[in-house]
């Protein structure tokens, strides 16, 4: 059995399963973990060009996790994982009167039911270990946006299954945290704030590493406490 001895701040170094690790927020995730010491597996579609293990998987299908990441179990791979971050996400901007089902389909699919089943695939490992689920929202307050109906309700269910979450596993010393980032400097931002016509500059948003070094921070918390709710602004 895995137990966690947690001390002090930062005393937990351990396996930590990354989201969205390619993507501009989730490069400088992983650096940030692997820096602190941890070991990363990243989980996505084209992990395979990042230097940390990869497991090859499309969060747009959920149905496709379980014999994904079953396949490592049996190497015993999984068993050891201590957190999950879930990062990966996608962010269509679109009218209710235009957005499509496979629309709606594909970002509640990467959104939230691949985060839900990434934490039911993990929990064993999770609870052995008293682990760490960090789920990455959208900005704190960001509810009924016009045009991004999809993206706005799929965080709000991933708030709640956040919330679910953290009152089932409590009892088995599973920790649950909500990021909340406002405007963060990546490819993201920009594509989504020029297709609502509105100014991007990153010199006004958060670094990804500023925010990346916070996520780590949550999960160095030492074992009497943790933030189970981070809302991260730009100081501008
Ligand atoms: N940037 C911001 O201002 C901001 C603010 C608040 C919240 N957030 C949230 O932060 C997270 C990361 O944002 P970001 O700005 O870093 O976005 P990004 O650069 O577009 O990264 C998105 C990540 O999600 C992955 N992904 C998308 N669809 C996938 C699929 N079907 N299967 C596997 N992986 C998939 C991408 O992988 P590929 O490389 O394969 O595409 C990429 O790694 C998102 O959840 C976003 O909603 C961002």
């Amino acid at each position: 059995m895995i137990t966690l001895q947690r001390r002090g701040w930062g005393a937990v170094m351990g396996h930590v399963l990354v989201t969205g690790a390619t993507g501009g927020i989730g490069v400088a995730l992983v650096g940030a973990l692997v820096e602190a010491g941890h070991r990363v597996t990243a989980v996505g579609r084209d992990v395979g060009r990042l230097n940390v293990p990869g497991i090859e998987v499309d969060l747009a299908e959920p149905g496709t996790l379980a014999a994904a990441m079953g396949a490592l179990e049996d190497a015993r791979e999984l068993g050891d994982v201590q957190a999950l971050v879930h990062c990966a996400g996608i962010s269509p901007v679109a009218a209710v009167a235009d957005a499509d089902p496979e629309t709606w389909r594909r970002t509640l699919a990467v959104n939230v039911a691949s985060a839900a089943e990434l934490a039911r695939l993990t929990l064993p490992a999770l609870r052995r270990s008293h682990g760490h689920v960090i789920f990455v929202n959208a900005a704190p307050g960001m509810t009924g946006v016009a045009r991004w109906s999809a993206f706005v309700a799929s965080k709000a269910a991933l708030h709640e299954l956040a919330d679910s979450l953290r009152d089932e596993e409590a009892a088995h010393g599973v920790r649950v945290t909500t990021i909340y980032p406002g405007p963060t400097a990546t490819d993201l931002l920009g594509e989504v704030r020029n297709a609502f016509g509105r100014p991007y500059d990153p010199e006004l948003c958060i670094r990804p590493q500023t925010l990346a070094a916070m996520i780590v921070w949550v999960l160095s918390a030492p074992a009497d406490a943790y933030a189970c709710e981070l809302s991260v602004l730009p100081s501008h």
